[in-house]
């Protein structure tokens, strides 16, 4: 099979190297599948910099998430797929490839009219969305909601979720091209970080704060969004985007711990607050079947026509550098992703 490896730190045209390597054979609870396209996540430009935490040592082929069909199912696989079904898959890395092996509980039929891009959208960034917004939050009708990060892969799939129940949202992004982006999706107040403060600004449109606010900015923007919540606000804290122009070292970790800000226990109970961490590669280990449900979930709603994935870019896999430096470049919204 081929891959995508990375093999220094980097900029894409020198950090990835496309190899040819042995195609894996599937575990016992494992299936191999034959791979169409394989999409990008924020995460993986952090891993090609070195500054993942969860990434595997160098060389490393990292990717999360696969469309194609299944070529093999492993001898304890109790749900077998033929050959040849259509699926979306996660994968503990290992995505930036031809085939990929996945645990089973990883790998959902997915039909064969469905994009290939909006099928990788489901895989990382609405199973994200989903766990953050059904399972760990319960939102009403008319809940006030701020996401920060709106136009992304992640922040689109929240708006969609969040709209689906009725709630107001406030999208923060940092372009007017994004701005307008967001008004399409059905954003209530755009902000546009870049040119007024988002926290001033809901202060301005909610005075008593939003009901929910969901953060992958992560830093002194999560602190921003804690306080913008009112009494009873939950804040869902994912990522920590900011952390892309620091390090690994231990002054960098320290500087952005202190950036998220220091919290008591007690100021949450005096003002029945909620501060909720998620890490999906945690709830992956501990949880594989929650991990099912949100793939199914959000299949489920795509096909009954609920939610629609942006596809924002597809790239060919020799452009692969292309692909890595558009989401760097923060001008990507929805889901982009390489097709070999
Ligand atoms: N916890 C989990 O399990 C989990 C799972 C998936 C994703 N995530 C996190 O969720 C976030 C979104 O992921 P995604 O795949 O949806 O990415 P994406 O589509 O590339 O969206 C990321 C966006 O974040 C915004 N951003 C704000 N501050 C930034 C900064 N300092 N540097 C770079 N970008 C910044 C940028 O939009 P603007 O310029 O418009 O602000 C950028 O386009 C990431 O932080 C990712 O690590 C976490």
């Amino acid at each position: 099979m081929k891959t995508y490896t990375i093999i220094k730190y980097g900029e894409p045209e020198k950090a990835f190297e496309l190899q040819e390597k042995p195609t894996p054979v599937p575990a016992a609870n494992e299936i191999l599948v034959a791979v169409d396209a394989f999409g990008i996540n924020f995460a993986d430009i952090m891993a090609r910099n070195g500054l993942y935490q969860d990434a595997p040592p160098l060389p490393a082929v990292i990717g999360y998430e696969s469309v194609g069909r299944v070529e093999a199912c492993g001898s304890d696989v109790k749900n077998k797929l033929e050959k040849g079904t259509r699926v979306v898959a996660f994968s503990r890395f290992g995505g930036y490839a031809t085939h990929v092996v996945s645990d089973e509980r990883a790998v959902v039929p997915i039909g064969e009219d469905m994009d290939a891009g909006v099928a990788c959208a489901l895989a990382v960034q609405y199973s994200t969305a989903w766990f953050c917004a059904e399972e760990m939050i319960r939102l009403r009708k008319g809940n006030h909601v701020l996401i920060q990060a709106a136009a992304g892969g992640v922040g689109t799939a929240l708006v969609q979720l969040c709209k689906r129940h009725g709630c107001i949202i406030y999208g923060t992004a940092g372009s007017d091209k994004k701005l307008e982006y967001l008004r399409e999706l059905g954003v209530d107040y755009p902000i546009n970080y870049n040119t007024s403060d988002f926290a001033a600004e809901i202060k301005k449109l909610r005075p008593e704060g939003v009901d929910v606010a969901f953060d992958s900015v992560g830093g002194k923007t999560f602190r921003k969004s804690f306080n913008s919540i009112n009494k009873g606000g939950r804040i869902v804290g994912y990522g920590a985007a900011e952390n892309l122009g620091g390090g690994l070292q231990i002054w960098d970790t320290l500087k952005m711990v202190f950036n998220f800000g220091i919290y008591h226990p007690v100021q949450f109970l005096m003002n029945s607050r909620g501060m909720i961490g998620v890490n999906m590669l945690r709830i992956a280990d501990n949880h594989p079947d929650w991990l099912k449900i949100c793939l199914e979930s959000v299949v489920d709603l795509v096909q009954k026509g609920e939610i629609k994935p942006t596809v924002g870019g597809v790239f060919s896999a020799d452009k692969l550098y292309d692909a890595h430096r558009f989401v760097e470049s923060r001008k990507s919204m929805g889901k982009v992703i390489v097709k070999w």
